[in-house]
């Protein structure tokens, strides 16, 4: 009987024991969502939407963004470092927005404009003309991840995404079709949010399920900061900055238009806010493709070339 007893609470002991090492190790919960969308699915819900969007939104189909969203892509223009002259292409570009206040910002700009939507392709062809800028921004009906598929390769200064790269369902895809539409020394430049990070487990799984959520909504992907910037790295750029939007905050509109979307439409609309987590940071990221041919001077940096 005696034997008995001590075998159990030695049993027991070692029990206690293995849990405690069991919760020492256990990995901690990956900032990760759930996200089932693909560009058809993409294509679908904007054809279904945008007309929503412009009614809250207006023509710039950004939440993060100034209160004056003429000074946010002011902004745009200066941080991707795009100037006269140059060819660019808009990458998931709407109704073409951005694309048109570009152009007339700058006359000797030439864009071309993608997106995904049937709706959006007709309307922003109609905004071209309305604005006048048709000379400098051509709408192409088209997949971002064919973009060296739909447009010259070598041939560009900038491609830009503005909110828009987050949709993608295979983002190293969209990489390396940038990377081959770029001209030596040009830049990639793309603005989005991103999956946050909690040391806290509980946390980090709430995050993961409202970032679930959101993707689900929006027909979104949100991308992982580290994961991109390795499929970046990967591809032979060279990363510029990796920062949120400069945008000071008696100027940042504080994502209201994005809640007024939310409750006017019932998409993505957070119906509890008891245990919300903010599930996301916005970064722009700016990478340049090197001057020099990397296959052919692999012993060069970009600093020193
Ligand atoms: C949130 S809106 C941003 C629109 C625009 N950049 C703006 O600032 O107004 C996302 C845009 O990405 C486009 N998009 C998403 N996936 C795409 C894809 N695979 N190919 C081309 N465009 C895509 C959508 O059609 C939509 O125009």
């Amino acid at each position: 009987m005696i034997l008995a007893v001590l075998v159990c609470a030695i049993v027991f002991q070692f029990g206690i024991i293995a849990w405690l090492l069991f919760i020492k190790t256990k990995a901690p919960v990956k900032a990760e969502a759930i996200a089932t969308n693909t560009p058809e699915k993409v294509a679908a819900f904007y054809n279904e939407t945008t007309d929503k969007f412009l009614k809250v939104y207006g023509e710039i189909i950004q939440a993060f963004r100034t209160t004056n969203v003429e000074d946010y892509l002011k902004y745009t223009i200066e941080s991707a470092g795009i100037s006269n002259g140059m060819k660019i292409i808009d990458a998931g570009c709407g109704v073409c927005g951005p694309s048109s206040f570009i152009a007339q910002q700058l006359p000797e700009i030439k864009i071309d404009a993608c997106t995904i939507s049937e709706v959006q392709a007709k309307l922003g062809g109609e905004k071209l003309k309305e604005k006048n800028v048709e000379a400098q921004v051509k709408i192409t009906l088209g997949d971002y991840h064919k973009l060296n598929e739909l447009f010259e390769n070598n041939a560009y200064d900038r491609v830009i995404f503005l909110e828009s790269f987050g949709h993608s369902n295979n983002k190293p895809k969209v990489i390396y079709a940038a990377w081959n539409v770029l001209k030596p020394g040009g830049k990639l430049y793309i603005k989005d949010l991103f999956i946050r990070e909690s040391a806290n487990d509980w946390e980090q799984v709430r995050i993961n399920h409202i970032c679930g959520q959101i993707n689900a909504a929006y027909e979104y992907q949100i991308g992982d900061l580290y994961e991109v910037v390795s499929a970046i790295r990967k591809q032979g750029f060279i990363i510029s900055f990796i920062r949120p939007p400069q945008v000071d905050l008696t100027s940042f509109e504080h994502l209201t238009i994005s809640n007024d979307f939310q409750n006017l439409f019932n998409i993505g609309k957070i119906d509890s806010w008891d245990d919300y987590v903010f599930p996301i940071d916005f970064f722009e990221i700016l990478a340049e493709k090197p001057a020099f041919s990397l296959e052919e001077q692999k012993h060069l940096y970009h600093m020193n070339r």
